[in-house]
C-alpha cells in the first residue's frame, strides 16, 4: 500500500537528514522568492515546521485512510489564497517536499517511491483543480 511506501520514505529521510524543514523551505524559496516574507515573523520556523507536519500527514491521510485530507487540500487552497499564497504555488508544494526528499534518498530511493509520490502529485492536482463543491 502506497501509505506504506511514504511512511518508509519519510523514516528514512529523517534518519539521514533529520528534520528536514530547512531543506524544504530553502527549495520553496528558490523557486518562488516572492513566498518568503510570508514567513519573516516565523523567526523560529515554527510555522514553517507545524505546515510541513500537518502537510505530511495530510499526505498519509490520502495515501491511507482519506478520513479528511481532501476537504483540508481543498480548504487550505483557498486559506492561502488569503494570505497571499496563489494557488498555482499551492499546488507545487507536494512535488517540491517529493524533489527535496529524492536528493536526500540518492540511491536509496526506489521505483516504488517513485510511483507513490507521482500517484500522490496527480491526485492532489486532481483534487485542486476540481470545482469547489
Ligand atoms: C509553496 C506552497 C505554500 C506556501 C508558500 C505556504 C505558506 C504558508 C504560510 C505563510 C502559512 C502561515 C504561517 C503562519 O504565519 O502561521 C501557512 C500555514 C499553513 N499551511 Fe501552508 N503554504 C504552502 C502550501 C501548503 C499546502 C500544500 C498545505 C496543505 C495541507 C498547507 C497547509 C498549511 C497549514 C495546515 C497551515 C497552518 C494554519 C492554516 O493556515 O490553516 N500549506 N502556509
Amino acid at each position: 500500500m502506497s501509505a506504506n511506501t511514504i511512511t518508509e520514505c519519510l523514516e528514512l529521510v529523517a534518519e539521514r537528514a533529520g528534520d528536514p524543514t530547512p531543506l524544504i523551505y530553502e527549495r520553496v524559496f528558490e523557486l518562488h522568492p516572492e513566498m518568503k516574507h510570508l514567513f519573516v515573523l516565523d523567526r523560529d520556523s515554527s510555522a514553517r515546521g507545524n505546515m510541513l507536519a500537518e502537510f505530511l500527514e495530510c499526505i498519509l491521510d490520502l495515501a491511507g485512510e482519506r478520513a479528511y485530507a481532501v476537504g483540508l487540500l481543498q480548504t487550505e487552497m483557498i486559506n492561502h489564497d488569503g494570505l497571499g499564497v496563489p494557488p498555482k504555488i499551492f499546488g507545487t508544494f507536494l512535488s517540491t517536499v517529493r524533489d527535496v526528499f529524492r536528493d536526500v534518498l540518492g540511491a536509496d530511493w526506489t521505483s516504488a517511491m517513485e510511483t507513490a509520490w507521482q500517484d500522490l502529485i496527480t491526485e492532489v492536482d486532481g483534487i485542486l483543480s476540481a470545482p469547489a463543491a
